[in-house]
């Protein structure tokens, strides 16, 4: 006889139930969720599939996950790598990288690249950022009827973070091709086949590593730069350039997707940002991101035995924190399940928490704030034309396709 158990192992991981999501709850299992956090907010399941670790303890309430991220001294990242994969562009035994470091090492490194990613650093980066939007949004509007994903939500962190990065111009699309499919090794119309997967990824590794020992001989002011300036070998520039590459343009063009979304099935939030169209309050992106769920889980490895909720935690296992379950926690968030554009407080966890949180914070509420505003200011009305289309996955939440006209201002 199958166990509520067995149902949250077969489904709370599974790619289809992700790409099969129901568009009114975000495109994700919250009844699910609801019941995790609700009866078992500790549970060990077993995973099966060859791409995926064999077993982990999922943790889905709002105040454990925030408690897991805040203490990496019980809750280490340098053991094992963060996913629910069984294998990753990172890894703190082959390819490190800030997210699987720890201590006074990822203090160290964190504070070098961290320099510009400080909020009066990002600040300047408006203009940029305005002259790439306006760029987007005047071919999005000859077009018309668009793939908002494609046309809109992808170009904007490709040319934003190729900057940021340091990928020259012409190498921009090629470079975040290689994320998007060693990223997505479920959904088959993205990896189209299984050694693309891998291909890709050694494709970005040596290409990163290239750019970044480029920098050695002439410095930029950019972040491969701050790579070089770590002088670290070549495993750990590799780890890096992956985690900057993955973590910065799916996750912003995500956020994106499932907030326009939202925008479309709920004409008062609509007209909300309508009327603050020219100078969009920060509580949007920071709802655009709690709802939207870019990275699912990540994972931590127990350095001591731990008591939680009656269960035992042994040292050396790994737990998931299920954050898109954190995020829609009553406990934490005034009635979650609403789309609220001026929700405050809003202490969703998609950006993490602790000592890792996500360091591009505010480089992608900027960037969608700028898009957002030359979008709204220069149409009268965004409509869909179809349904949304979710990818396959059980890591990050991409959408695949979201159908939609342009009816210029
Ligand atoms: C909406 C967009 C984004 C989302 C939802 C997101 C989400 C996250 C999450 C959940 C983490 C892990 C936090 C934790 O373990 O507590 C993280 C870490 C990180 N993010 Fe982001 N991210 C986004 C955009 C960006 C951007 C634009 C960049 C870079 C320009 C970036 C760079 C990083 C880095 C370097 C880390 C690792 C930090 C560390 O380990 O110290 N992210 N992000």
């Amino acid at each position: 006889m199958s166990t509520v158990s067995d149902l949250i192992s077969s489904q709370v991981f599974d790619p289809e139930v992700y790409g099969s999501g129901d568009p009114t709850t975000f495109g994700l299992p919250l009844d699910l969720y609801q019941h995790m956090r609700d009866h078992e907010p500790v549970v060990h399941i077993e995973l099966d599939h060859p791409i995926l670790i064999d077993s982990v303890w999922v943790v889905s309430r709002h105040e454990d996950i925030s408690a897991i991220d805040r203490d990496p001294q019980t809750w280490a990242s340098n053991i094992k790598h963060p996913l629910i994969w069984n294998y990753a562009p990172l890894d703190p035994q082959t390819k490190p990288g800030l997210i699987v470091q720890d201590g006074d090492e990822h203090k160290t490194k964190r504070a070098m690249v961290g320099r510009g990613f400080r909020p009066a650093r990002v600040q300047q980066l408006e203009q940029t950022f305005r002259k790439y939007a306006k760029q987007v949004v005047d071919v999005a509007l000859e077009k018309r009827e668009i793939n908002f994903v494609d046309d809109v939500a992808h170009l904007m962190p490709v040319q934003a973070l190729g900057d940021i990065l340091g990928v020259p111009e012409a190498d921009r699309a090629q470079f975040f091709t290689w994320v998007d499919t060693f990223a997505s090794p479920f959904d088959e119309r993205v990896a189209t086949a299984p050694e693309k997967v891998g291909q890709a990824l050694m494709e970005l590794w040596s290409y990163g590593l290239d750019q970044v020992r480029q920098r050695d001989a002439a410095p930029t002011d950019d972040v491969f730069n701050q790579i070089a300036e770590m002088h670290v070998g070549d495993d750990e520039v590799q780890g890096n350039v992956a985690l900057f590459a993955s973590g910065a343009a799916e996750t912003t063009r995500a956020a994106l997707c499932h907030g326009m979304h939202e925008l479309m099935r709920n004409p008062e939030q609509m007209a909300w940002l309508r009327e603050r169209q020219h100078d969009i309050p920060p509580t949007v992106a920071q709802e655009f991101v709690r709802i939207g769920n870019a990275i699912i889980s990540l994972c931590r490895v127990a350095t001591r035995d731990v008591e939680l909720h009656g269960r035992t935690i042994r040292e050396g296992e790994q737990v998931a924190m299920l954050f898109a379950a954190g995020n829609f926690d009553e406990r934490a968030l005034e009635n979650p399940r609403a789309f609220d554009l001026a929700r405050d407080p809003n202490p969703h966890l998609g950006f993490g928490r602790g000592v890792h949180a996500c360091l591009g914070k505010h480089v992608a509420a900027l960037e969608m704030k700028v898009l957002l505003e030359e979008l709204f200011t220069r149409t009268k009305e965004i409509r869909p034309t179809g349904e949304i289309d979710y990818l396959k996955d059980n890591y990050s939440r991409g959408v695949y396709s979201l159908p939609v006209e342009l009816i210029p201002a």
